[in-house]
């Protein structure tokens, strides 16, 4: 009993570990345009975690459309890619700041995509 949940427990967290950290918020619908896309990764150092930020729209410019839905795809298949937050705005406002982290020791590879509405 005991070895059979310490197993279950083990494919649990390597199922969770195999899969990529995608981010989906909003839903894109018919009318809705892609107002931003952008393609962000870094390389991995040994003991480091690797962070980016990304800004929509970008300092010193105006977006006058209204966020309706965020895909952040994790490019790693493997589960060693990082994880996205976001960290302020997003879905219903006019702007949003992403976060991208990686593991300790790896890099990160996301494609960022957002759908706008104006
Ligand atoms: C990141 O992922 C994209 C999409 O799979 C790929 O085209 C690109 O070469 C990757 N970049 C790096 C640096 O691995």
């Amino acid at each position: 009993m005991r070895a059979l949940t310490i197993l279950s427990i083990f494919c649990l967290i390597a199922a969770y570990n195999c899969q990529s950290h995608d981010l989906a918020l909003g839903q894109a619908t018919y009318g809705d345009v892609v107002i931003y896309k952008v393609n962000e990764y870094k390389y991995g150092f040994p003991l480091m975690v690797r962070k980016s930020d990304i800004e929509y729209p970008e300092a010193g410019q105006t977006n006058f459309a209204y966020i309706r839905a965020i895909f952040i795809k994790d490019n790693v298949r493997d589960g060693t890619g990082g994880y996205p937050t976001v960290s302020a705005g997003g879905v219903g406002q006019r702007f949003v700041k992403i976060k991208l982290k990686s593991q300790r020791g790896y890099g990160f590879n996301f494609t960022v995509t957002i759908y706008g509405r104006y």
